[in-house]
């Protein structure tokens, strides 16, 4: 299977090869969306986007038209350079699904 970042495009050669990785992990993107990545379980996810179960780029600025999901609809018109403060205290346990819900017109809850 062939994988692009966002999870949007998906090559099929008849079978499911990818595996999550260790750690889930969520990147702020300057002036862009979420990415993440891991073992992940995101409500709203079609079907036929089996790739969002190990990675996702999900929209931060609230203009998509396929949220959660990032579709590059911000076009320009979303200036935030990522940063996120502080870092939290270290990861004391490992593994485990990262639910994902995305709120009403609100923000996603992780
Ligand atoms: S972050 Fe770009 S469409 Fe929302």
């Amino acid at each position: 299977m062939e994988r692009c970042p966002s999870s949007a495009l998906v090559y099929k050669d008849g079978q499911m090869t990818e595996a999550a990785v260790p750690e889930n992990t969520v990147t702020v993107i300057y002036q862009g969306p979420y990415y993440l990545k891991g073992d992940l379980a995101i409500e709203q996810s079609p079907d036929d986007m089996p790739g969002t179960e190990f990675r996702a780029a999900l929209c931060r600025c609230g203009l998509s038209k396929n949220k959660p999901f990032y579709d590059n609809s911000h076009d320009g018109q979303f200036k935030d350079y990522g940063a996120v403060g502080e870092t939290g205290e270290p990861l004391m346990e490992m593994g485990g699904k990262l639910n994902i819900t995305p709120l009403k017109d609100g923000p996603l809850l992780l």
